[in-house]
């Protein structure tokens, strides 16, 4: 359908076109509920993998839950369960909400899955054997919330600007991963776009972080968590959650730990994560991947956050947004559309459910839903072949670039200019008296719903489908109904 649309400048470096496409979203903390900000993430995986496979690209789509380290512990502990128990339950809960949210994953990863704990230790038995690891101390400012080290000038009031919290003071016996001699290598494959990481800004930043100071050797393993994958040359010690974590990328596509056996999907595409994780991505990653001399993934996309009424989310503040709340109300392509339109998909997107309430009617009963019921109705005696429009250029291009939120207002432009077109010709009026131009107009409106029902297939399945049934029956059941 869209074939050698140039993609340049695109956040997606080079063509796609026809080759293979590997996309993964972070794997998600066992420890609570999948949100709306985990779904963002994962909704998005989703409209950029079905968008490429339309383009007759091989796609996996990558995700799955990261179930060890302190946090996890606790939290198990809090709740009187096994870990291995209480994570059980947590991954079936993200498994069935993307289930209902129509997101099509090739693959559900868990660190706590035998195969991915035996990579691990492979390849942490490599890193030993090469020198990258080796054993120390390391004191540093523990956030358990975040499960990373913080540098003192990271901290507001002494405490982690994410969680409001204190963090902990760690003096153990660890062993540690070299970082500073890789440095100046990972600098140059950032400037150079090997490591593209996108948008620019976040490119920045990372690029003025690593220029701003040397690199500690991180510390990757820690004695007194029991939740975790033991080193294989020391079982005192279990292995930092990050450390774990990111292995995913590799082992989520059958990556047995054999440098010679590295899977044809590798390197990865695009990496889509939430600013909170870009630093330890574009840091702690690639050097690992640098010290095992395995190729960086391609892109590395950060979005901003959704806020709630201005707040980041919390159980403390009240103002959580749950899926299923959102589901329940809008339904499922509803709900993939309010949190794609929410805003610029690199910056940090505010909602309240009154707002999203007020976007659904507006956008979606009023916007789509009108146009969709009105042309149905006035065009059902006029002939009109399927399917004779293809994709736009112009909008292929925003959604290599990943800025959904524009891709969306793309489309919805078109909506609303078609409902202005409506309006202005009135061809109710147009049938009684002046045929040859009332087929003219409703010819133009039916192939804009035939286009319209194309551009939304990877946002919104469900509704296209609809869209082009209803073009081919030319009836019409309502989309979305007004809600209060
Ligand atoms: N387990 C780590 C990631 C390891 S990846 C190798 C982790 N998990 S998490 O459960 O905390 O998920 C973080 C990710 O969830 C963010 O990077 C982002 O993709 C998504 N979001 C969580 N809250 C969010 C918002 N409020 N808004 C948008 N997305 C956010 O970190």
């Amino acid at each position: 359908m869209l074939k050698n649309i140039p993609n340049e400048n695109s956040a997606q470096g080079g063509s796609t076109s026809g080759g293979k496409f590997y996309i993964t979203t972070p794997i998600y903390y066992a420890n609570a509920k999948p949100h709306i900000g985990h779904a963002y993430t994962t909704v998005a995986c989703d409209v950029l993998a079905r968008f490429h496979k339309l383009q007759g690209e091989e796609v996996f789509l990558l995700t799955g839950t990261d179930e060890h380290g302190l946090k996890i512990q606790k939290k198990a502990e809090e709740a009187g369960i096994e870990p291995q128990k209480f994570v059980d339950e947590i991954a079936v809960n993200f498994e069935n909400i993307w289930k209902n949210l129509d997101v099509k994953y090739d693959k559900f990863i868990r660190t706590t899955d035998e195969n991915h704990k035996k990579v691990v230790q492979k390849v942490l038995q490599t890193l030993f054997d090469k020198g990258a690891i080796y054993k120390g101390e390391y004191e540093g400012l523990y956030c358990v919330d975040c499960e990373q080290f913080k540098n003192e000038n990271e901290l507001v009031d002494g405490k982690c600007s994410d969680h409001n919290k204190v963090p902990e003071m760690t003096n153990e016996e660890c062993y540690l991963l070299k970082m500073k001699d890789k440095q100046i290598e990972l600098i140059e494959k950032i400037k150079n776009d090997e490591f593209k990481i996108a948008p620019e800004r976040y490119k920045n930043e990372i690029l003025s972080f690593l220029e701003g100071q040397d690199l500690k050797d991180i510390s990757i393993s820690r004695k007194n968590v029991k939740w975790g994958i033991e080193l294989p040359f020391d079982k005192t010690h279990t292995t930092y959650v990050w450390v774990d974590a990111f292995m995913n990328y590799l082992t989520g596509v059958g990556w047995d730990g054999n440098e010679e056996n590295i899977p044809e999907k590798w390197p990865a595409d695009v990496h889509l994560i939430g600013k909170d994780i870009l630093r330890v991505h574009a840091t702690i990653w690639p050097i690992m991947l640098l010290q095992l001399g395995i190729k960086f993934p391609k892109l590395l996309f950060t979005h901003g956050h959704i806020l709630s009424d201005g707040k980041k989310m919390s159980k403390t503040i009240g103002n959580v947004i749950k899926i299923e709340e959102m589901i329940e109300k809008f339904g499922v392509d509803g709900t993939r559309y309010l949190l794609l339109s929410a805003g610029t998909f690199g910056e940090d997107v505010d909602v309240t459910m009154e707002r999203l309430t007020e976007k659904y009617n507006a956008y979606l009963a009023n916007g789509i839903g009108n146009l969709v019921s009105r042309v149905i109705k006035l065009g059902s005696e006029v002939e009109y072949k399927m399917n004779s429009v293809s994709i736009i250029p112009d909008f292929a291009k925003l959604i290599y670039s990943i800025e959904m939120g524009r891709a969306l207002e793309y489309i919805w432009d078109k909506i609303r200019e078609d409902n202005k077109y409506i309006e202005d010709n009135k061809p109710w009026e147009l049938a009684k008296n002046n045929h040859e131009k009332f087929e003219e107009v409703m010819k133009k409106l039916l192939g804009d719903l035939d286009l319209i029902s194309k551009l939304i297939v990877p946002f919104m399945p469900e509704t296209s489908e609809k869209i082009k049934k209803a073009l081919e029956t030319k009836e019409a059941e309502p989309l979305f109904q007004r809600i209060k």
